[in-house]
């Protein structure tokens, strides 16, 4: 006998909700600008693989549908779902020794110019074995989800070659085993991420492996890669070699993302927004007509504040880009080299006290912003809205203000969303399974 899937609806009441519903682009001003429901309630429902919004709106709504089952939420602030976009979170090894030599000095491209660098983690990650590379991710993702981080984007790059990043890879795959229901992972092929040490002297070569061999296997492993990301920079790859990368990428159905103005501006913001680049990352160095292009077009401004305080560079010109009418997201960076961090609550943080953003428009940055960032990818829309896919972040405060008020303070994310919701949609699949 045919059986219908039940559909388990659970309300979710007395919660302060920022729904992330507003504009994408331009200034923020307010908090009502981003959705403001200080009395929410939201009514999910699990439909086969995910849990979807049916129902939003106020305590005092009067046509508010039937539910199955109710959750307290404390009267705690409920936003839609983080989303660091921009993480190198699988990695082995550690650069300490490098930050110190920085901290007396020696700038990044010059440890990088004398071996060190993205390089040094290679050789670690390449040693390291598959188990490994999860162990140690799996702490930085439990710290992630910690300060509120719910999806995770993550480049490949530290394996330059066929086997390590396909290793890389599937360290992911294990990970989103792992962290099931707490995180959704997303991963992205970076094998342009340095010229790996046996290329240095043909470049071009390595170029051509990463076309032939390593980008057709990262494009069909078992959890396939959705976007391909290159580091358009100066030593690294220049525009031509960027675009050759790019037109195999393409061809196998991926998307652009592109790493471009961060130590220096040689013509990488151009060329992705003329590719239709889904984002462009870091835009240190980006001048008033970079500025102008990202605001003309649909290409996301990602901007990685950690990694300025980290490399002690300045800011993109985050305000600016908003106020042009660019799309603004945030992320961590998280990586060894350049911005050893989990905290992306702190990444908000930052980016308001530093680079002049107000809160809504961070917090913008790291939800609706930061899944277009992401092409909405498995339908992530950075939002909490009717029809959906439901994702959220529970933290222990009660206004949105407070986020950005207590600086750099301890993890605030509760679990009781994610850990309610995942254990009602695995009981809805046995029940499921029991009728057959
Ligand atoms: O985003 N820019 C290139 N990649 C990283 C740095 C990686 C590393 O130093 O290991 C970044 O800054
Ligand atoms: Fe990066």
């Amino acid at each position: 006998m045919q059986t219908k899937t039940p559909h388990t609806r659970v309300l979710l009441h007395n919660a302060a909700i920022v729904t992330g519903q507003g504009a994408e682009r331009g200034p923020l001003g307010n908090w009502e600008s981003l959705g403001w429901l200080p009395h929410g309630e939201v009514i999910v429902a699990y439909e086969g693989d995910l849990w979807r919004t049916v129902w939003l709106g106020q305590a005092q709504d009067r046509d508010r549908p039937h539910w199955d089952s109710a959750l307290d939420l404390g009267g705690r602030l409920l936003t839609p779902g983080w989303i660091d976009c921009h993480t190198h979170a699988v990695f082995a090894g550690d650069r300490s020794h490098e930050f110190a030599q920085r901290l007396t000095g020696k700038s990044y491209a010059e440890i990088a110019a004398a071996g060190g660098g993205i390089v040094h983690t290679v050789a670690a990650t390449r040693a390291a074995s598959v188990a490994e590379l999860v162990e140690t991710a799996a702490v930085r993702l439990t710290e992630m989800a910690a300060w509120g981080t719910r999806v995770v984007e993550i480049k490949t790059g530290y394996g330059l070659d066929r086997e390590t990043e396909l290793k890389t890879l599937d360290a992911v795959r294990q990970l989103q085993l792992r962290f099931v229901g707490r995180l959704t992972l997303v991963p992205t092929a970076m094998p342009a991420h340095a010229i790996p040490p046996e290329y240095r002297e043909n470049p071009d070569a390595y170029v051509t492996l990463i076309c032939e061999e390593i980008l057709p296997a990262l494009a069909h492993a078992p959890l396939p890669v959705r976007f391909c990301d290159v580091f358009v920079e100066k030593n690294y790859f220049s525009v031509a070699q960027a675009d050759r990368v790019w037109q195999t990428a393409q061809r196998l159905g991926l998307r652009l993302k592109a790493h471009v103005d961060e130590l220096s501006a040689i013509g990488g913001l151009d060329w992705a927004v003329a590719q239709g680049a889904v984002s462009v990352e870091h835009l240190l160095c980006t001048d008033a007509v970079g500025v102008a292009k990202l605001a003309g077009s649909d290409t996301v401004a990602v901007g990685l504040p950690l990694t300025s305080v980290f490399l002690r560079e300045g800011f993109a010109p985050l305000r600016a880009l908003v106020d042009a009418g660019a799309r603004v997201a945030l992320a961590t960076d998280c990586n060894p080299g350049s911005s050893m961090t989990t905290n992306l609550a702190l990444a908000l943080q930052i980016a308001v006290l530093m680079a002049r953003l107000t809160p809504p428009e961070a917090l913008r940055g790291v939800t609706r912003t930061a899944a277009l960032a992401l092409d909405q990818v498995d339908g992530l829309t950075g939002r909490i809205a009717v029809g959906e896919r439901f994702e959220s972040t529970l933290l222990d405060l009660t206004h949105p203000d407070a986020l950005f008020y207590a600086f750099a303070a301890p993890p605030r994310a509760h679990p009781l969303v994610a850990d309610t919701l995942h254990a009602a949609s695995v009981a809805s699949r046995v029940s499921v399974q029991n009728r057959r």
